[in-house]
């Protein structure tokens, strides 16, 4: 790459206070950007920074060629917008994909789309299954998770049903889903009678068991040997999103270059 372009492409992350969930999450990304050679750098911010402040860092880091990609690790500070942040990211900059998921049901031409739901989309098609014409179930109406990548199934031509807290019947409508995406945050939420033989699982959910173990929304064991496919947590979406997240900044980098 260096040969090529004559520079490495560039992500940096900021991130703003102490969350700890969140400072794992960056130190994820920051290990793994840097394996893969990325130039990447964490700006950490403390909790009192202004909005002023974090804009102009913003505006610093969208004027730079070097960087490609910036991403601000949510949530911020209560006292911060959050969508004042996310606006000011330059467009082809903006490695998270808020910017081509605005408008409903499309992927705007020429944005990259969410990483986690491009992860779930990748995690799929690497089973060799097909997606066209498939029913596809998302649980759960998020907008980081839920919507876009409801958005992206219907890229790929699968039929979609998107179920959500008020949904009735959630397990006659998944024992009918050739796919399901769970997207809740909410263990157990699928459980084995309710899946469909052969049916590819991808579990998005990350939350805290009673036993204090990490589990996703799925229930593993009883989902597991109805599956043809089951990703589990940790270890299933969580390093794709990562994995995803390079591709995004690989993506913004060749845009860049190629200009
Ligand atoms: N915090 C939790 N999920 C996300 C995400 O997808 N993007 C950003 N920027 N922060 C997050």
């Amino acid at each position: 790459m260096d040969e090529t372009y004559g520079r490495r492409p560039g992500l940096t992350v900021i991130i703003v206070g102490e969350d700890p969930a969140s400072q794992v999450y960056v130190r994820n990304k920051e290990v793994n950007a840097i394996k893969v050679g990325l130039v990447s750098e964490v700006i950490r911010m403390p909790e009192q920074t202004t909005q002023e402040e974090l804009l102009a860092v913003i505006d610093r880091l969208n004027a730079d060629a070097t960087v490609d990609g910036i991403l601000v690790q949510l949530p911020v500070p209560k006292h911060i917008d959050k969508d004042a942040v996310i606006a000011a990211v330059a467009p082809d900059k903006d490695v998270d994909g808020f910017f081509g998921m605005k408008s409903g049901f499309t992927l705007k031409h020429g944005y990259v789309a969410p990483c986690t739901p491009r992860a779930c989309i990748h995690l799929i098609k690497t089973t060799g299954e097909t997606i066209e014409g498939k029913h596809a179930l998302v649980v759960g109406r998020g907008e980081l998770v839920g919507k876009p990548v409801a958005t992206l199934l219907l890229n790929e031509n699968a039929t979609v049903t998107i179920a959500h807290s008020r949904t009735r019947n959630l397990g006659e409508i998944a024992r009918t889903a050739d796919i399901i995406i769970a997207a809740v945050g909410k263990p157990n939420i699928i459980t084995g009678d309710m899946v469909k033989p052969g049916a590819v699982l991808i579990d998005v959910g990350i939350n805290r068991g009673a036993d204090g173990k990490l589990c996703g929304d799925i229930n593993f064991s009883g989902a597991e040997p109805v599956a043809g496919w089951i990703t589990p947590v940790p270890g299933g979406v969580g390093p794709m999103t990562i994995a995803m997240l390079i591709r995004n900044t690989l993506d913004c980098y060749l845009n860049h270059v190629r200009l």
